[in-house]
């Protein structure tokens, strides 16, 4: 099957620009907004000179999972019908990421009233979030143009990632992260990858500021969700869950949203699913925010989502406590393009909401269970019914926030004034852990009590 090439146009102006063009913080250099990567022979909008056949591309996405071949063994390089941004294949850099499991939640689903819940989980990625699926294709660019080195500012996950995938192509990689505000797994990847990893007295706006001054100044190339190429990959979970229904989408995709990349990249994924006679029509696409970390839902209910006032972010959450967010103006197009909401949550509901997907046996970090708090809320407010199919994006592995888990299950995570309403909940859910003698006397007694409970 013949693919074609790509381009680059702005979301603000439309100007569209070839590779070569792309300055180094990727903005237009007319009016200061982000690129999305279109496909000139069939991108909406573009000339639409041959679109390709999308029973034979659903065929051949399938048939590619029995291949042996590196490319086709990746969930994110399978679907590279729609993400045609290299010029060679030999340049793919791959941890065979993707292909992640898509989960039915029985017990959420009981008790929010939903009939059919489900979580992708993009935290069974190689490096235990949905960052890889991005990381694959905007490294494997960067590889392809010759950088040496490569950078990121991060909250934690997208520098594990780009740590992971420049050690595998043999490039250099360095890390730019807010001391002490990120959580102890993601920083142990980023050392044990070999990054140069660089903590920053100030949060995770101020590492994106630094950054974008020293790509001007030294020859990096920055991995950041500025960069298109990033979204091209994270369109693939996208592909997956409506492959994953015979392509017939869900009825409502809830995202986390933090720099408001991957809710931008799914949304794309979707459009250009529905304008290639992949799928009928859309999801709602629906995004959460942490209370203290909410300028996008502050944005649409204060203005409409035409401007976006940062604001200094606080929540446990710390993959999620981003005060400025990148894409913000992308993610407001999907959320007005495919219907859905923005909602927020508080820390109480991230936690008991985290509590209760880790119940499923499934488990995530903090940030990717403000999905399910967030679900609850859209239902209270009638904006999900009960006979809607809805998706989780889970986007981080449990693992990679183990302190929080371990002072929520010893009840040390929250202030009183936080748990508000729900300290019966949340009690029901704690399972902390017991100290014993080693008596099987002592260890019987804890067996008959919680046979019990
Ligand atoms: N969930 C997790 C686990 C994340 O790590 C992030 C972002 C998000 C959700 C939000 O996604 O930014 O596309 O809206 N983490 C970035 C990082 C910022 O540096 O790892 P988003």
């Amino acid at each position: 099957m013949e693919i074609s090439g790509h381009q680059l146009r702005c979301i603000g102006c439309g100007r569209v620009i070839e590779q070569r063009e792309l300055k180094e913080d990727f903005r237009c250099k007319e009016c200061g907004n982000l690129y999305e990567v279109v496909y000139p022979s069939w991108s909406e909008g573009m000339a639409e000179i041959r679109k390709p056949n999308a029973s034979a591309m659903r065929w051949l996405w399938k048939e590619r999972c029995c291949s042996n071949t590196e490319a086709d063994q990746s969930g994110v390089w399978r679907f590279r019908e729609m993400l045609h941004i290299l010029q060679d294949e030999a340049n793919i850099v791959s941890l065979r990421e993707g292909n992640t499991p898509l989960y039915e939640l029985r017990k959420a689903a009981e008790s929010t009233g939903i009939e059919q819940l489900f979580a992708k989980h993009q935290g069974m990625n190689p490096t235990g979030s949905f960052k890889d699926a991005g990381m694959t294709t905007a490294l494997s660019v960067a590889h392809e143009l010759g950088f040496d080195w490569v950078a990121c500012a991060s909250t934690g996950n997208t520098s594990a990632a780009m740590a992971a995938y420049a050690a595998r192509a043999g490039m250099r990689s360095l890390v730019l992260i807010p001391q002490g505000k990120i959580a102890w797994g993601k920083l142990s990847q980023a050392m044990d990858y070999g990054a140069l990893t660089l903590q920053l007295r100030t949060d995770f706006d101020g590492c994106v500021r630094v950054l974008s001054e020293v790509v001007k100044r030294a020859p990096v190339y920055l991995l950041n969700s500025v960069n298109p190429y990033r979204l091209e990959g994270q369109k693939t979970p996208a592909l997956e869950v409506a492959e994953a229904f015979d392509w017939e989408v869900p009825d409502h995709l809830i995202v986390p949203g933090g720099n408001l990349a991957n809710s931008s990249a799914l949304g794309k994924a979707f459009l250009e699913m529905k304008h290639l006679g992949l799928t009928t029509r859309l999801p709602k696409i629906s995004v959460i925010q942490a209370e203290g970390a909410n300028p996008l839902f502050r944005s649409l209910k204060e203005n409409g989502g035409t401007t976006l006032h940062p604001v200094e972010a606080h929540t446990r959450a710390s993959a999620i406590r981003i005060g400025n967010p990148a894409s913000w103006k992308k993610a407001v197009r999907v959320i007005q393009q495919t219907g859905g909401y923005c909602e927020q949550v508080s820390e109480a509901e991230i936690a008991l909401a985290k509590a209760e997907i880790g119940a499923e046996g499934i488990g995530c970090e903090p940030a990717s269970a403000v999905t399910l708090a967030g679900l609850r809320k859209l239902m209270q407010e009638s904006k999900v019914q009960s006979g809607e199919r809805v998706v989780l994006l889970l986007t981080g592995h449990t693992l990679k926030d183990s302190d929080y888990t371990i002072a929520y299950h010893r009840g040390d995570l929250l202030k009183a004034e936080e748990i508000n309403g729900l300290r019966p909940e949340i009690e029901v859910t704690r399972r902390n852990a017991v100290e014993l003698d080693a008596s099987a006397d002592q260890v019987l007694r804890e067996l008959e009590k919680a046979a019990v409970r």
